[in-house]
């Protein structure tokens, strides 16, 4: 029989009826890759007339408690697991080759087992040596974790079947091997169908497992993406190359909520927690300089307080480039033409620069009053105020909208001794009457307030 051929995008896992150069879904280029299906032959048969059991419908109502969490003792870990880890959950760890997701994993690994779980530690990359190698430089040699160096899926769950543990760590799901798969380790179908083995594992078994998947950026091994509708629970290990602070976020989980982040700082004894991330990220801030602005922002559950940094320069050549690190480039657009259409400041034939101080990546929209404001404090040449937090959202209109969790951003700032904020106008006063507080109620307002920028139409400042 004639097998219909299939064609997967390794970032995202799309299927496609033909190759082609870039994935429709994702937008990556030359990730997708012919793929032998999961079932043999196609599935164009119907499911006929024969006549299946019936399910038991019941309702929305429960008597059961909620499932009882193990804390790893490590807050920032557990705060982004929505509060420990729950039993006979699924997690995928993604992160870039060489972030630190076999170190983060195994100090949880480590902390877990002393917390009383019987842990296993599962690599498929590393040696047991290696392994054991980090172990002793994190200081960790007498956890009680167990140790394995396996990639044959099959062998690992007869031998979890045997050892019962309650946590599972699995470094790296696209080292793992299926038999009865006919794929290359590393492809869409070989790590969907080691994932999907694992997950149906950690239900029916009720052992948390923990798998690792490593970002990639070509097309040759398949990336997190692809599992991440089969697990509970998906974290994203980040950072910028060349900063020590990581970032722990999750993107999904069912038990707890989304968004949530733990910050952690590679050292050389591996990831400390870092328990106060609003300091840290702004202490590399020096004398006010233009173009620098204090944003406070909610990351979660959690206020986080940040520096966004832009540099405005003329552009040597005709096409003026726009730059940014830790933030959207699309909503920097945007905010560079309300600024133009609004407040009538503009930036072309000008090269704009954007950047999160510290390699944290923003995308909450209430950064936009502080994105603005260090555009306009970088064009104007002037430094805001250095005890001057900024956030509010804007609409193209040019009109600033209140965001939510306004007590909340300003006293953290308070708590890190800021004395003032410039921020939305609200119909309900925020409390914290110790702060001064500049609200306003549009981008204009904002640019002759702060900046002393004449509203369009009259004379400029
Ligand atoms: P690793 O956990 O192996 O990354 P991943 O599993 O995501 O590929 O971490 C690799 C990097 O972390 C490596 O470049 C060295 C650094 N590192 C430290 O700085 N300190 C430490 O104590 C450890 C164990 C690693
Ligand atoms: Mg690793």
């Amino acid at each position: 029989m004639a097998r219909d051929r299939t064609f997967v995008c390794s970032a995202c896992g799309a299927s496609h009826p033909r190759w082609s150069g870039q994935c429709e879904s994702c937008g990556g280029w030359n990730t997708i890759l012919e793929e032998v299906p999961l079932s043999s032959g196609p599935t164009t048969k119907s499911l006929g007339r024969k006549r299946g059991a019936a399910v038991t419908l019941t309702d929305l109502a429960t008597e059961e408690a909620a499932p009882p969490r193990t804390l790893a003792g490590v807050e920032e870990l557990d705060r982004v697991l929505g509060g420990g880890l729950v039993p006979a959950s699924a997690i995928l760890l993604g992160g870039d080759p060489g972030i630190g997701k076999s170190t983060l994993l195994l100090q949880a690994a480590a902390r877990f087992a002393r917390n009383g779980l019987n842990v296993v530690y599962v690599t498929g990359e590393e040696s047991t040596a290696q392994v054991r190698m980090r172990a002793a430089r994190l200081g960790l040699t007498q956890s009680p974790v167990k140790l394995a160096a396996e990639t044959n899926l099959r062998d690992i769950l007869t031998t979890l079947e045997a050892e019962r543990p309650d946590l599972v760590v699995i470094d790296s799901i696209q080292t793992m091997w299926a038999d009865h798969v006919e794929a290359a380790p590393g492809s869409v179908s070989q790590v969907r169908a080691a994932a999907h083995e694992l997950t149906a594992f950690a239900k029916s078994r009720g052992v948390s497992v923990v798998m690792v998947g490593h970002v990639t950026k070509e097309g040759a091994i398949a990336g997190p993406r692809v599992i991440e509708h089969m697990v509970d629970c998906v974290l994203y290990f980040e950072g910028e190359r060349g900063h020590q602070f990581r970032i722990l976020r999750a993107v999904k989980n069912r038990f707890g909520p989304a968004d949530e982040i733990g910050v952690f700082e590679m050292t050389g004894k591996g990831l400390a927690e870092v328990r106060n991330p609003s300091a840290l990220f702004l202490s590399e801030r020096g004398t006010p300089a233009p173009g620098s602005a204090v944003f406070a922002g909610i990351e979660g559950t959690r206020p986080i307080l940040c520096e966004f940094q832009a540099l405005v320069a003329p552009a040597p050549s005709g096409q003026a480039r726009r730059s940014v690190v830790g933030w959207d480039g699309g909503r920097l657009a945007m905010i560079l033409a309300v600024l133009d259409a609004r407040v009538g400041i503009g930036f072309a034939g000008m090269d704009v620069y954007l950047n999160v101080a510290g390699g944290l990546r923003i995308t909450e929209p209430a950064a936009d009053l502080a994105v603005a404001a260090a555009l306009v404090s970088a064009r104007m040449d002037r430094a805001l105020e250095p005890t001057c937090v900024i956030f509010g959202e804007i609409s193209l209109s040019g009109a600033l909208r209140p965001v939510s969790q306004t007590e909340n951003r300003l006293k953290e700032a308070q708590k890190l001794g800021f004395t003032s904020a410039i921020l939305p106008k609200a119909q309900k006063r925020p409390a914290a009457a110790v702060m001064s507080l500049r609200e306003t109620g549009d981008l204009a307002g904002f640019a002759e307030d702060i900046f002393g920028i004449a509203p369009q139409g009259r004379e400029q400042g």
